[in-house]
């Protein structure tokens, strides 16, 4: 029996809810399949600050450098916010475990559940068949340049260097493979950064390896407004880490919700897996919110961490199934479906599996 090693970092908010259901499925996988999955649970963001006056403890790092894979929750909620330049907040937990584990490439796939293709805001015709993976820069940019503030000035720097773009397009190039595309558009604002000129040189010339795919470029702008026009048009999109945040948070709509958007972030270690979606601080501990993406995250964590595809599939089809089955939670619902908690999506999932 092939046994993986797990760290939970559950967070703030609606976070504890949603990684319970994501472990109930992969209990119900280690079942079917015959895997050991064995846990660990540690603290991060807000509930590290209350309970260890850090929002990424030492011991915390440890136990995620220690695992095979992280599933993490969400951090944060308004009993942390701050604007105090020296404040700590629940924030720092997530960049500081990205950066220590060294996640240099966030993967967040966007696709489009038959059964929710009426739900989603932007028109059927629209988005039946998409099926998009944003490829986001998760180390470097604006979120880790250097900032401050001088007087009543503040600024933030974004600084990219040419390993760091060449790396995150390299792996764009690499998932393009994978996938049996040769579509992968690179997002950038060259025509007004200094940093987008540089991504967009080395981009082109990473992909001069990969002769079978077709780069293409597109400014930030222009691809927000495609993404709703035509988004059929994307398969892979690679960006810097802000844009990759802004833009990703725009696509998961295509998908009816913010909800069912699951993220995958790589290094060279073990990776972490985590919804795209925060920690609505509001629903806590109310049953309400959607654990879909923390779901669809651990069957991310089966299939890049741990090459389990088979596995993956298996909570993939089932999450399809449920929805088919008119099952929905709040954030999805609509008249003639069935209204479910956190705990009964999870459960319902974990039966179909
Ligand atoms: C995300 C989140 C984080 C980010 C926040 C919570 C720091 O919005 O994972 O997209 O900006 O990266
Ligand atoms: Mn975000």
């Amino acid at each position: 029996m092939a046994q993986f090693k797990v760290a939970v970092l559950p967070g703030d908010g609606i976070g504890p809810d949603i990684t319970a259901e994501a472990v109930k499925v992969l209990g119900a996988v280690a079942a079917r399949f015959g895997h050991g999955f064995v846990y660990t649970e540690a603290l991060i963001g807000g509930a590290a600050i209350d309970a260890a006056g850090s929002p990424l403890p030492d011991e915390t790092l440890s136990v995620c450098e220690a695992s095979d894979a992280v599933l993490l929750g969400a951090i944060g909620g308004p009993k942390w916010d701050t604007t105090d330049p020296n404040g700590i907040r629940p924030e720092q937990g997530l960049l500081g475990i990205r950066k220590a584990l060294g996640l240099y490439a966030n993967l967040r796939p966007v696709r489009i559940f038959d059964a929710l293709i009426d739900s989603s805001t932007v028109k059927p015709e629209v988005i039946r068949g998409v099926d998009i993976m944003i490829v986001r820069e998760l180390t470097g940019g604006i979120y880790f340049g250097e900032r401050g503030r001088v007087g009543d000035m503040a600024y933030d720097t974004e600084t990219y260097h040419a390993f760091e773009v060449e790396r995150i397009v390299r792996k764009a190039c690499e998932l393009a493979r994978a996938r049996g595309t040769s579509n992968v558009c690179s997002v950038d604002k060259a025509n007004v950064l200094e940093s987008s000129r540089l991504w967009r040189e080395v981009a082109h010339k990473a992909v001069a390896d990969y002769p079978d795919i077709e780069l293409w470029d597109l400014l930030v702008d222009n691809c927000a407004m495609q993404l709703v026009k035509n988004p059929r048009q994307f398969d892979v999109v690679v960006m810097s880490n802000m844009f990759g945040d802004i833009l990703s948070d725009e696509a998961s709509m295509l998908s009816g919700s913010l909800g069912m958007l699951a993220s995958a972030s790589l290094g060279d270690g073990p990776g972490l897996y985590e919804p795209s979606h925060g920690s609505a601080p509001k629903y806590t501990g109310m049953d309400v919110a959607n654990p879909t993406a923390t779901v669809l995250s651990a069957a991310l964590m089966l299939r890049y961490s741990f090459g389990l595809e088979e596995e993956a599939a298996s909570i993939e089809t089932a999450i399809e199934r449920v929805l088919a089955d008119g099952f929905r939670t709040k954030d999805i619902f609509e008249e003639g479906r069935e209204l479910v908690g956190t705990s009964r999506m999870g459960d319902l999932v974990a039966e179909r599996v």
